[in-house]
C-alpha cells in the first residue's frame, strides 16, 4: 500500500492538518502541511480551522496544540514519543522546588507536560525565550524551568540570575565538545550553528545560536558555505533542501557515531502517521481542568510573540 497516497486521501476527506517539527523523518516532513519549530506549531495549532490535528512531533507538542485549541481532535502517531527534557522536572518534585521561592514567577520551557505548565506563569520556547524573560523587569526574580542550559544562556545573555531547574535534554546535552574541536580544526572555513539546549561549553563556541527555525534561516541567509551543526539530525532534511549548494556537518555524540537522532521525535513513521489518520487514534486527551489552568501561561507566551512579532 502507497502510504503517501492514502495520508494525502484521507487528510482531504478528514479535513485534518498534518503539522511536524522539524526532526521528523524526511518523509514526514514532506507530506507535512507545515513544519517548523515549537513556536511556529503552537501558532498554527492556535490558527488552523481544521477538524483534526495529526501532530508529528512528541507528546508535548501535541497535548500543548490541545491546549491551545481544546475544541480539534489532536491525535499523535505514537504516545510513546515523549521528551527527556520533560521528563526530567516531575510535578510533585517541582512543586517542593518552587514552594522555596514565594516571590518568583515561573517561566517554563514549552517542552514540559500539561501538569508542569498549570505551575507555571509564562510558557516560552527557544524561539522566544530570551524576549520573554526580557519583557519582564529587571528586578523581577524568575525561576526557569526545566532546561538548565537553555536557563543558562539566557542567564548569560540578559544577565539576569534566574533560579535555574536542573534538567536537560539528552540528545543536546550529551553532543561531544571534543567532536566539535575536532570537526573545527578539519573545517575551519565552517560556522558552528547550535541550539540553546546545548552545553554552555558548546555555546561559547558557536557562532549562532538559535531555535531550530532560526538556525535554517541563519544557513539560508548567511554567506558561508559549510556548516556545523549542534542539534538534532533531522533539521538537515530542510537545510540542504533550501541551501542544495551548502555542506552540513552535523555535530556527532562521539567518535563512533556521526549521527544524533531524539529517539523519541523518530518513533514516529508514515506508517503510523496513515493509521492514526485512519483510525483516528491515539488521541491526546485532558481534563478540562489541566486545560483552564495550562492554557493561561500559554496564551500570555502567544500574547507577548504577538506583540513583539515574533511569528514563524
Ligand atoms: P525548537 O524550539 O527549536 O523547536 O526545539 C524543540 C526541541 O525539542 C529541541 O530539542
Ligand atoms: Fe525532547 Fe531533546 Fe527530543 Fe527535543 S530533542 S524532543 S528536547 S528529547
Amino acid at each position: 500500500m502507497d502510504n503517501v497516497r492514502e495520508i494525502k486521501k484521507l487528510r482531504k476527506e478528514k479535513d485534518a492538518i498534518i503539522l511536524a517539527h522539524y526532526y521528523q523523518i524526511p518523509e514526514i516532513q514532506d507530506i507535512a502541511d507545515y513544519v517548523g519549530d515549537s513556536l511556529g506549531l503552537a501558532q498554527k495549532a492556535e490558527n488552523t480551522n481544521a477538524k483534526l490535528i495529526i501532530f508529528a512531533g512528541v507528546h508535548f507538542m501535541a497535548e500543548t496544540a490541545k491546549i491551545i485549541n481544546p475544541n480539534i481532535k489532536v491525535l499523535l502517531p505514537d504516545l510513546e514519543a515523549g521528551c527527556s527534557l520533560a521528563e526530567s522536572c516531575p510535578p510533585e518534585k517541582f512543586k517542593k522546588f518552587k514552594e522555596q521561592y514565594p516571590d518568583h514567577l515561573v517561566i517554563s520551557y514549552i517542552n514540559c507536560t500539561a501538569a508542569i505548565k498549570t505551575m507555571s506563569d509564562i510558557i516560552c520556547t527557544s524561539g522566544n525565550a530570551v524576549k520573554i524573560v526580557e519583557s519582564l523587569p529587571k528586578n523581577q526574580k524568575i525561576i526557569f524551568a526545566p532546561d538548565k542550559n537553555l536557563g543558562g544562556y539566557i542567564n548569560n545573555i540578559t544577565g539576569r540570575k534566574m533560579v535555574l531547574w536542573n534538567g536537560f535534554c539528552e540528545v543536546h546535552d550529551i553532543l561531544s565538545i571534543e567532536a566539535i574541536i575536532k570537526l573545527k580544526i578539519k573545517n575551519p572555513d565552517a560556522k558552528l550553528v547550535a541550539h540553546p539546549e546545548c552545553k554552555g561549553q558548546v555555546l561559547e563556541l558557536a557562532d549562532f545560536i538559535g531555535s531550530t527555525n532560526s538556525m535554517l534561516n541563519f544557513t539560508k541567509t548567511d554567506k558561508s558555505e559549510k556548516y556545523i551543526i549542534a542539534t538534532e539530525s533531522g533539521i538537515l532534511h530542510q537545510m540542504q533542501k533550501n541551501s542544495p549548494k551548502k555542506e552540513f556537518i552535523i555535530v556527532p555524540t562521539d567518535e563512533t557515531c556521526s549521527c544524533n537522532d531524539c529517539p523519541y521525535m523518530k518513533l514516529n513513521t508514515l506508517e503510523k502517521l496513515y493509521l492514526c489518520l485512519k483510525n483516528e487514534e491515539p488521541e491526546i486527551k485532558l481534563s478540562n481542568e489541566i486545560i483552564k489552568q495550562a492554557k493561561l501561561p500559554i496564551f500570555k507566551m502567544l500574547n507577548i510573540s504577538k506583540k513583539l512579532n515574533i511569528i514563524k
